[in-house]
């Protein structure tokens, strides 16, 4: 059987092994998928056993998405775009490509739920990690503007410098958002502190949709924000699932479904 394993510290709460047993056995294509629980100085050593035992791909997690990046032969331009690797691939030649999936992964899970893109006006709060790899494919997606709103404003402006939007894309302090937008993104960790960025109260147009990246049993204190406004809120759970649906499809060439796979996940959240 083809392995492939997830690298992190902490990995013991990864739900990427439970997803690709799903996966494999919705497509009916045996893998075997580890948790591999690496030290944070050995990140190198670990994937290189990895290869020697056969291994086919990784996904890469906190706090090795950077390091990854250097022990790969290539990166897609993807990965290079995110900062960040969260896939390897290991070709048939045995060389190493880092990719980056979560972009990807957030589109999946958006055209999934029919959220407004083609035309709309996207904001986007926050402007890290997480924020890097999905301006691309959100553009791609033909929207009227993108705001990205961020705490540190330099860090909001910059990254809307980096891509060449004609226009589309502008970056902002979270108090400087003017006007209504279609699709607003949460992409800061402040849900993490139960902390929400200061917002103002007329954010939404008809038929919002709010979706946050983070998720949890209970709605993060940004959905909890948005559910008082009315709109369709979702968190990121999606995303994750996604993410992995992308990494299996670099990997094996065919494309799960992701909704039974979310919805075990959900019922094993609550
Ligand atoms: P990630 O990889 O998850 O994006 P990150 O790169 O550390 O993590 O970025 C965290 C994001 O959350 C940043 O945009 C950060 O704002 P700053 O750039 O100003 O630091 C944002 N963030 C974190 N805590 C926040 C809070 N309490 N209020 C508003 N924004 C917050």
């Amino acid at each position: 059987t083809p392995l492939y394993a997830v690298f992190g510290n902490p990995v013991a709460h990864s739900k990427s092994p439970q997803i690709h047993a799903g996966f494999a056995e919705q497509l009916r294509d045996p893998v075997r998928y580890d948790a591999r629980l690496v030290p944070v100085d050995d990140f190198h050593g670990h994937w290189r056993a990895f290869l020697n035992e056969g291994g086919r791909g990784a996904n890469v997690t906190v706090p090795f998405k950077q390091q990854a990046a250097t022990l790969a032969d290539q990166l897609s331009e993807r990965a290079r775009q995110a900062g960040a690797v969260n896939t390897l691939v290991v070709t048939e030649n045995g060389e190493v490509i880092g990719d980056n999936t979560d972009g990807a992964g957030l589109l999946l899970d958006l055209k999934r739920l029919e959220a407004p893109l083609t035309g709309a006006r996207i904001l986007v709060l926050g402007a890290g990690g997480a924020v890097r790899g999905v301006l691309e494919p959100l553009l791609e997606t033909g929207p009227s503007e993108i705001v990205v709103a961020n705490r540190t404003v330099e860090k909001a402006t910059a990254l809307a410098a980096l891509f060449d939007a004609q226009g589309r894309l502008r970056g902002c302090s979270l108090d400087a958002i003017k006007g209504t937008f279609d699709l607003v993104i949460n992409a800061t960790s402040a849900s993490l502190a139960g902390a929400l960025p200061p917002l103002p109260e007329m954010l939404f147009n008809e038929g919002a949709l709010a979706y946050d990246m983070m998720y949890g049993a209970v709605p993060t204190v940004f959905l909890q924000w948005a559910q008082r406004h009315d709109v369709r809120c979702v968190d990121g759970l999606g995303m994750l699932v996604g993410q992995a649906a992308e990494s299996w499809y670099q990997w094996r060439g065919t494309r799960p479904e992701t909704t039974p796979i979310l919805e075990a996940l959900r019922a094993d959240l609550c």
